[in-house]
């Protein structure tokens, strides 16, 4: 297990942008950069042994400054969106920017995967750790209180990315603190995601309007195109005439987890059949957006001079019902004051 450092590059307004490699005995690798605290390359073997980037990202920090796709991100301080880019909280009126449509999409335009974190790494036996952390101030992105937080991500022995937050704020204020990776299990650079295998551990989805706002739904999976509760290609059902899926172009769906407890629990499963990688998620969050990349326009060059296509990698943000302070549901994205916002989210690796 190791952890090494080089020279990204320098962000526009001068700022020298580190990269952090963590290194485990299997031959898994984890890049990490210390602007937007973002996930940049994560190579893992394939049933060959061959070290393969599971990840869609940029190789210059231009390309997170300017990115509309958020690759690799860390997205504070709410992930997804708030209906109309406005909310209430302790009776008092709180305005974000409307960067997505009428509504305010992952707390931008200048969301937490645009500022400078301080690293800090870790070797324990067995894993490497490297631990970003910034002060977000009172009224930034539009959010009242002074947030502190923290996202740390370690690599295990066992071929495992765990992801954990901590945030605390001196006022009650939102927080959905998320990770918005696109992954293609056979490669980064190999085209699209169609025919890899997802299985998600939900029931139910949430059912938005077309600016994509949850309307409050958790929909039955059952009987529609949204069933992934057993393996199914992504591509299978994507094009069928189903309004949600036609509102959103393609999967773009909170999925709610069955959960029986609160802990971390596993609650999906990838399989890419040509290199045999095989990625299970486990989270203490109750859902995740379900993201499949209809947004990537094929016109960017990503890694290696690459341009991503559209689909070319999915997301699961595993997060909480996107716009929950405009909802009626059990665990909403308020944190009081004095309380800790905690959470864990693990990518493990494996072949088939
Ligand atoms: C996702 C969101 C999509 C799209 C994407 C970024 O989290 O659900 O609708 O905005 O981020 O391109």
């Amino acid at each position: 297990m190791s952890v090494h450092t080089k020279k990204f590059g320098i962000t526009k307004d001068g700022r020298e942008v580190t990269s952090y490699i963590l290194t485990n005995e299997n031959g898994m690798e984890a890049e990490f950069i210390d602007y937007g605290a973002c996930l940049v390359k994560l190579y893992v073997p394939d049933r060959n042994g061959k070290k393969t980037d599971v990840v869609l990202g940029y190789d210059t920090v231009e390309g997170y400054e300017n990115t509309d796709t958020y690759y690799g991100a860390f997205v504070g301080r709410n992930g997804n969106r708030i209906g109309g880019g406005a909310f209430s909280l302790n009776g008092k009126e709180y305005k974000l920017s409307q960067n997505d449509g009428d509504n305010n999409l992952h707390s931008g335009p200048e969301g937490f995967e645009r500022k400078m974190y301080e690293a800090e790494t870790f070797e324990e036996e067995g894993e490497t750790t490297i631990e970003f952390s910034r002060l977000s101030p009172d009224m930034e992105q539009g959010f009242p209180g002074n947030l502190d937080v923290t996202v740390t991500y370690t690599l295990t022995g066992d071929n495992g990315l765990v992801i954990e937050y901590f945030a605390v704020c001196d006022q009650d204020t939102l927080v959905n603190l998320t990770n918005h990776s696109y992954f293609n299990l056979s490669g980064h650079d190999s085209g699209n995601i169609l025919e890899q295998k997802l299985k998600l551990k939900a029931s139910r989805f949430a059912v938005t309007n077309q600016g994509l706002i949850p309307t409050g739904e958790l929909r039955f999976v059952e009987g529609t195109p949204m069933d992934f509760r057993d393996f199914k290609p992504i591509g299978r059902d994507i094009e069928a005439d189903y309004e949600p899926l036609r509102f959103a172009g393609g999967y773009d769906h909170h999925f709610e987890f069955d959960k029986e407890e609160d802990g971390v629990c596993l609650v999906a499963e990838a399989l890419s059949e040509e290199t045999g990688i095989f990625m299970e998620v486990y989270t203490d969050r109750p859902g995740t957006q379900f993201y499949a990349g209809n947004f990537i326009d094929g016109t960017k060059a990503g890694k290696g001079g690459f341009v991503y296509e559209k689909r070319g990698g999915f997301c699961l943000e595993t997060q909480l019902i996107p716009d929950s302070v405009h909802l009626d549901c059990e665990k909403n994205c308020v944190l009081k004051h004095g309380e800790e916002f905690d959470s864990t989210t693990v990518y493990k690796f494996t072949v088939k």
